[in-house]
């Protein structure tokens, strides 16, 4: 039988020879998040042209107590369950303030990145010692299938980071309906969703001055040099990153900068590259409310309430089952 590792190496493999063989190419931004990925997202968030993680921080900070009575609405006891944990330092706000309002609850945070978990509930656990906290470690849909065998608390789900952006229209679509069929009626699901806004506020985001971002795709290509034994050059790509206003959408490519082969081994093949030919790595949906509306009404949600930062930039958004 086939280990879990090699199920998920094959999986790669095949998306990778799918994306390299395309036209046009592309590569599947869900691949970024290798160890060396999540810390240069930490990085990311950092910067002072990413506006997103300083919005939802905002929103969680100085909103705290409405969120909480948001959430709760009668003092019984709930499962916190983050998809895409990543650092929590957003979620630390609210465990922090529920903590003190003694909330009875179980903190559930699930990631692909094994490192970010680990790192994720060392520091939880000094920050808050008395924190009931189960992590899990896998894909979101992977993860997704087994919370029907989970706990029957009432289920507090938080999607934030406007991490349903990566995700296109229809395949957003699926995964609310997919959360939808093993929610309950009174479950509440939390989204941080990104807001459109000044293009050029937007583009910045995805094209820092510092190249972090550049950097975090290019880190695809040497995680496929390492798992697949390919021979990228990542001299011989370079970041490019576009929005289209009337999409609503952030985009990001590597370019090659010249007509070149990549040997991948692992999948006993070379793909050729023409010069100036994109492979499109990631798109960041940005949305209106309008959008945010119908996304919930056509996954069978209906929004109860919204959260903004001071800006307008972003929001936080709380959907009912319906
Ligand atoms: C994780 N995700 C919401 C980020 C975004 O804004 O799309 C990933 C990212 N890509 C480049 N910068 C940040």
């Amino acid at each position: 039988m086939q280990s879990s590792s090699a199920i998920k190496q094959n999986t790669f493999a095949d998306d990778i020879r799918r994306g390299l063989s395309a036209a046009p190419k592309f590569l599947s931004s869900k691949y970024f998040y290798d160890d060396e990925g999540s810390r240069l997202f930490q990085e990311i968030m950092k910067l002072p042209e990413y506006y997103l993680t300083q919005a939802e921080f905002e929103i969680f900070s100085t909103q705290t107590g409405e969120i909480f009575r948001a959430f709760t609405t009668a003092n019984e006891t709930f499962d916190l369950i983050e998809l895409g944990a990543g650092d929590g330092s957003k979620t630390s706000l609210l465990v922090d303030y529920f903590l003190k309002q003694t909330a009875d609850f179980t903190y559930v945070p699930i990631d692909i990145s094994g490192e970010a978990l680990s790192f994720l509930t060392e520091k939880f656990k000094a920050q808050f010692p008395g924190l009931s906290i189960q992590t899990e470690q896998g894909d979101y849909f992977q993860t997704l299938e087994t919370f029907r065998s989970k706990s029957n608390k009432r289920k507090i789900i938080l999607f934030l980071g406007s991490n349903i952006g990566n995700f296109g229209k229809e395949q957003a679509q699926n995964f609310f309906r997919q959360l939808r069929a093993v929610m309950n009626s009174t479950d509440l699901l939390f989204i941080g969703f990104d807001l459109q806004k000044d293009p050029r506020v937007i583009l910045c985001a995805y094209d820092d001055m510092q190249n972090i971002t550049a950097k975090f795709n290019l880190n695809l290509l040497t995680r496929i040099n390492r798992e697949l034994g390919a021979n990228f050059n990542l001299e011989n790509f370079s970041h490019y990153a576009s929005y289209h206003p009337i999409e609503g959408a952030a985009r990001s490519f590597l370019i090659s900068r010249k007509a070149q082969t990549v040997f991948v081994e692992s999948l006993n093949k070379t793909f050729d590259f023409a010069a100036w030919e994109p492979i499109f790595m990631e798109i960041s949906q940005k949305y209106s409310l309008a959008m945010i509306e119908d996304l919930a009404q056509t996954s069978g949600f209906e929004v109860s309430q919204y959260f903004f930062d001071s800006q307008k930039f972003y929001t936080n958004s709380l959907w009912k089952p319906i």
